[in-house]
């Protein structure tokens, strides 16, 4: 047993001290004006996301899944209509495809980045391909100006940037979600940016999608009980959406934070044996998870935990070796997906994380790593 106290595998109750004057205020104005459900504060947040992201519109939905579903009804996504996408990824990415009768086409990964291998895009594209969706895996984003030209030399196909990890991150100057037909992020408490419970919200320069999105969160109603399509019960919550305008009043600190952290950690793992993700040059990434390789895995996380440094796996295996998801890839197989899955393991990560734990985990994982058989 160690001796120290167990670190926070991220740390939610310090953002929360750090902002507890602010939540409360902005909690307490929903409970007395008492508009639950779309009331003042969800306008506010969304006008506040779109600005930052720097789209025309932000709509914001009841979780990230609820973001990819409805980007995909939006797009009228039809049974047997194939999206590609990676296995290496959270199972809602590819889970919203098939609940629309849709088809997931994987593609594998680059080895050093973990994001979908877009030169592997073009060979998967089929008369039936309707739509791209990369995943902003670790908070770092996709090559999306080379996704976006893959979709525009294959008659504008639709790309869809699942970026549920990658809210705050910027590629090229310009910031995830607002990279492509549409964004769609996630605000489940350990993201980036999170509320305190389920929310999420989708991005788009689109007017008709747009309208269509906003149509399809509040069960295709283009007026009140105007059924004009068929959609969903997916709005965010007034309280959802008042806490994470809390959370914005600090958020660029937090981004500053998370590219200091990583930094550091990046730094720190110098020597030691293990894979650092491979940063581009070109666009930042904002950690959702701080994630590195190595072997010998489980012995690393059982010899962390002993020490008080709690550890997790984005992802064990790949959605191609999942059973719900095994038969969309027709026995297909993802080598570096699969590698990744064996190796990757991500660290305690959060905008309060000190130096001092940092260093707590550096030094715990020097000592768990030495002496592995590799
Ligand atoms: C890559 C990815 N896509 C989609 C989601 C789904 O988001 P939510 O949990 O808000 O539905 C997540 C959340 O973990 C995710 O990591």
């Amino acid at each position: 047993m160690s001796s120290k106290p167990a670190l926070p595998f991220i740390d939610l109750k310090a953002q929360y001290a750090a902002l507890k004057t602010s939540v409360d205020a902005r909690i307490q104005r929903v409970l007395d004006h008492g508009q639950y459900i779309m009331g003042p504060e969800v306008k506010e947040l969304e006008d506040q996301l779109a600005a930052f992201v720097g789209v025309r519109h932000c709509i914001t939905v009841s979780s990230g899944t609820e973001a990819l579903l409805i980007a995909l009804m939006a797009l009228d996504l039809k049974p047997g209509d194939e999206v590609i996408t990676t296995p290496f990824t959270f199972a809602a990415t590819a889970e919203v495809i098939v609940l629309l009768g849709g088809v997931p086409v994987f593609v594998d990964i680059e080895p050093d980045t973990c994001n979908i291998d877009v030169s592997l895009i073009e060979a998967a594209i089929t008369p039936r391909t309707r739509a791209i969706m990369p995943v902003s895996l670790y908070g770092q984003v996709c090559d999306m100006d080379e996704i976006n030209a893959i979709a525009a030399r294959h008659g504008n196909l639709p790309v869809i940037e699942d970026a549920a990890q990658s809210f705050g991150a910027s590629y090229k100057g310009r910031k995830s979600c607002g990279l492509s037909t549409f964004g769609a992020t996630s605000f489940f408490p350990s993201k980036p940016l999170g509320c305190y419970g389920d929310g999420g919200a989708l991005f788009t320069d689109d007017d008709a999608l747009a309208q269509a999105a906003r149509e399809i969160r509040v069960h295709g109603q283009s007026q009140r009980y105007t059924h004009t399509r068929v959609g969903v019960g997916g709005r965010m919550d007034t309280l959802q959406c008042a806490v994470v305008l809390a959370k914005l009043e600090r958020f660029e600190w937090e981004i500053a934070r998370r590219l200091e952290i990583g930094a550091r950690y990046q730094a720190l793992l110098d020597g030691l044996p293990v894979q650092k993700l491979v940063l581009r040059p070109d666009r930042n990434c904002v950690w959702a998870q701080f994630t590195l390789s190595v072997e010998a895995r489980s012995q690393v996380q059982e010899r962390l935990s002993a020490a008080g440094v709690p550890t997790a796996v984005h992802y064990p295996k790949p959605l191609h070796q999942q059973p719900a998801y095994a038969q969309w890839a027709q026995g297909h197989r993802f080598p570096q997906a699969e590698r990744a899955a064996q190796r990757v393991m991500s660290l305690p990560m959060s905008a309060d994380l000190s130096e001092v734990q940092q260093d707590q985990v550096i030094q715990a994982l020097t000592q768990a790593l030495d002496g592995l058989e590799r």
